[in-house]
């Protein structure tokens, strides 16, 4: 048998809570941008069904959707070359995830080490939904065939459970009929750390806001941020091995790299033997430059809510176009009788 070919497809997705912070525009927006500028279609979700796993007061929810539809719009996303839409509104995603939920293993669930995190001590306690979160994740995916996902380094875990869900349905059914979909996991910031702790990746959920920087922080705020970050007393050395120890400081050169679109070994040569007086600063400055036309232009958008249902609705209409067909293909692989008259 010869392997079929898959079109060439990127699907990724956000959960609507929280700000977005400077960790999922550099790990994830801007590059799912620079992926639509490559000319391969892209399908951009914002997934809000996800963000239910754990409790949200609808008014935040409807309003932390529009606010990551503007994120991702201010940063360049063009609505009319990708595909966006918030996941309730295509209603395949949650279809598939009940069959998934039916071909996945509950030992495969149980070795999730977000579920771990996000449950914390008291799991008898989490939703069901929370622990099913990876099954809605794979449905999201495949739903579309996407052949690439671009993430940062912590959502690695859920696309190789996403590759073991299409392979054990494409094995129990006999067919050749989800990809192996391939995680995008590249660039010098796929794992931004806390300014506070370089230890711990940055986090829209971390209690502290000086361990982020937010995409609709002011200018000012940005700085005193940046100023306050923690970091060792030595200058910077010359070489990227000189970071090795050093996570406070190669996590700001890393920053600055992607910001800068410059690799890390460029801003280390430049910035050698300088002292963090020097370096936060100008660390900074670039951050405001290229933050504050995104920050400004979400809230131009944010101004026209009606408006950003509307991008929304009919990106949608154009993912559940790609996604209906496909649906229709797995019931008839399960074996569901589909009679309906339409
Ligand atoms: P979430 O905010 O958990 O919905 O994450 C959305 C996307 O941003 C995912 O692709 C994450 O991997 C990515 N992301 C979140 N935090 C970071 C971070 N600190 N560094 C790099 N990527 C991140
Ligand atoms: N789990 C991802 C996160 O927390 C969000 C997500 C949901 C996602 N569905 C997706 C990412 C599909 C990529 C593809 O960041």
């Amino acid at each position: 048998m010869t392997a079929t070919t898959f079109t060439p497809r990127v699907f990724s997705g956000i959960q609507p809570t929280n700000h977005l912070q400077l960790g999922n525009y550099l790990g994830a927006v801007k590059r799912f941008v620079e992926m639509q500028n490559n000319g391969i279609e892209t399908v951009y979700c914002i997934v809000d069904l996800h963000a239910i796993t754990t409790w949200q007061d609808p008014a935040d929810l409807r309003h932390a959707t529009r606010e990551l539809a503007a994120g991702y719009i201010a940063s360049g996303l063009d609505p009319e070359r990708s595909i966006l839409f918030n996941q309730s509104q295509v209603p395949g995603h949650a279809q598939l995830a009940w069959i998934f939920n039916c071909v996945a293993r509950v030992g495969w669930m149980n070795r999730m080490t977000q579920f771990k995190d996000k449950a914390g001590k008291n799991a008898e306690n989490a939703s069901l939904g929370l622990y099913a979160y990876p099954s809605l994740m794979a449905a999201d995916i495949l739903l579309y065939k996407a052949t690439q996902v671009p993430v940062g380094e912590d959502q690695k875990q859920h696309l190789e459970l996403t590759r073991d869900i299409a392979a054990k349905f494409n094995h129990d059914f006999k067919v050749d009929f989800f990809p192996m979909t391939e995680p995008v996991i590249e660039g010098t910031a796929t794992r931004v750390m806390s300014l506070r702790d370089g230890s711990k990746k940055m986090s829209k959920s971390d209690p502290s806001d000086a361990s982020r920087i937010n995409l609709t922080d002011d200018a000012d705020t940005i700085a005193q941020k940046f100023r306050k970050a923690r970091t060792d007393a030595e200058p910077l050395p010359g070489t990227i091995d000189g970071l090795k120890d050093r996570p406070e400081a190669r996590n700001l050169i890393n920053i600055y790299a992607a910001l800068a679109e410059q690799p890390p070994e460029a801003v280390v040569a430049e910035f050698a033997g300088k002292g963090f007086g020097a370096f936060k600063p100008a660390l900074a400055d670039l951050a405001v430059a290229r933050l504050s036309p995104i920050a400004d232009e979400m809230a131009r958008l944010m101004a026209d809510p009606a408006e950003i249902d509307r991008i929304l609705g009919n990106g949608a209409e154009r993912a559940n176009a790609i996604a209906q067909p496909i649906l229709n293909d797995i019931y008839d692989i399960v074996g569901m009788i589909r009679s309906r008259p339409v």
